[in-house]
């Protein structure tokens, strides 16, 4: 049977053939750019999927330097995010409680604070005005902590919380011991635009029939899918066809909450992928994909597979893409007896919303 054994590089799926017709750096323009003939979030039923409560990238630590002050549209927000000299970053929406001046276009970093383009008023992580340099008074309301959001650096990554009504940070976010080792390959990066809610992609995982269809893998896999407090966790054994035949692959994807997501490969060559998902409005996502691998494998004799797992990743996600760019949200959705487990999946990720059309999260799930 060996060889039958499709896998993606091989199989001619069918959305393949919108993107395998494109050269990688047209992919790769493809990949960020807005989509023609799209039709509203309205329209496909998205556009009141909540977001979810968690913890999620805002960009990796390198993109942001001391001193430094960016843009960050997330959760249908315009925030402004800047690194003190402190070394620390901080994040806080970005109109100014003033005369509502965009503070991450012009605004500067004063101190560890963020100043206002328009009039210098200064503010610290928690959204409050610290100083106003030509008044004697900071208005009551000014002064009021409201507009920040909790933010963390780890695992070359920059963290925020979620939350709609601004509570705290209800779990520990994850970090992984691998990035920044010195036997560990620097970040090997990519970066997509999906015009779809982050739940369809976070769904993925559990639909195990979509595998063979979408990513031309020889069988379903055969996903042991774990659902465990705000972890989810997916253990897949699939037998993968390389260029030196049949190897047997392992591999384990986790979520810890909706906005921390990680796989690790094994098999053909050890490979950690942390993905960063964060909304930016209820019909897009930013996506990063950061991969990093021993260098003993990567640059060694076996580096030409090492580079070929990602290149397959890479390509999977493409597939994909394809369809959550247009795809359309059934919220009882058909399943039948061949399905993974995506009832279960949509149980647990229910749990991070707060409400959704009047309703808990424990209502959802009832349902
Ligand atoms: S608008 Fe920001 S200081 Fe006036
Ligand atoms: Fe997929």
């Amino acid at each position: 049977m060996s060889d039958q054994v499709l896998d993606a590089r091989t199989a001619p799926v069918a959305t393949w053939q919108i993107v395998g017709a494109m050269n990688p750096e047209e992919r790769a323009v493809w990949r960020m750019a807005d989509i023609q003939n799209n039709v509203s979030a309205e329209e496909r039923g998205v556009d009141k999927i909540p977001f979810a409560i968690g913890w999620y990238a805002a960009c990796y630590s390198d993109e942001i330097a001391v001193g430094e002050v960016k843009p960050l549209r997330a959760f249908g927000k315009e925030l402004a995010m800047w690194r003190g000299e402190d070394g620390q970053v901080r994040i806080i929406d970005a109109y100014c409680k003033h005369l509502g001046a965009h503070m991450a276009y012009g605004g500067k970093v004063h101190g560890n604070m963020l100043e206002c383009p328009f009039h210098a008023w200064r503010y610290d992580e928690a959204g409050s005005v610290k100083e106003i340099p030509y008044a004697r008074n900071i208005p009551p309301q000014a002064k009021r902590p409201c507009g920040g959001w909790p933010t963390e650096e780890g695992s070359g990554f920059i963290w925020f919380w979620y939350h709609p009504n601004g509570e705290a940070p209800q779990w520990e976010r994850v970090d992984f011991p691998e990035v920044g080792r010195d036997d560990y390959t620097e970040f090997d990066r990519y970066e997509w635009i999906v015009h779809a809610p982050l739940q369809f992609m976070a769904e993925n995982a559990a639909d195990t029939a979509h595998f063979k269809y979408i990513h031309g893998t020889a069988t379903f896999p055969d996903a042991e899918i774990k659902f465990d407090g705000i972890r989810r966790t997916g253990l897949v054994k699939a037998k993968m066809g390389t260029p030196k035949g049949e190897v047997d692959g392992e591999i384990l994807n986790m979520n810890v909450g909706p906005g921390q997501a990680a796989t690790r490969f094994s098999g053909i060559s050890e490979t950690l992928l942390i993905a960063g998902m964060t909304p930016i409005d209820h019909d897009k996502v930013r996506v990063r994909f950061a991969f990093t691998q021993p260098k003993t494998e990567a640059e060694g004799p076996m580096g030409g597979l090492a580079r070929a797992l990602i290149r397959d990743i890479i390509k999977q996600f493409d597939q994909d893409k394809v369809v959550w760019d247009r795809q359309r949200f059934v919220e009882r959705a058909l399943i039948c007896d061949g399905d993974g487990p995506i009832g279960d999946f949509r149980r647990w990720y229910y749990q991070f919303y707060v409400e959704w059309n009047g309703r808990g999260p424990q209502a959802m799930a009832a349902e």
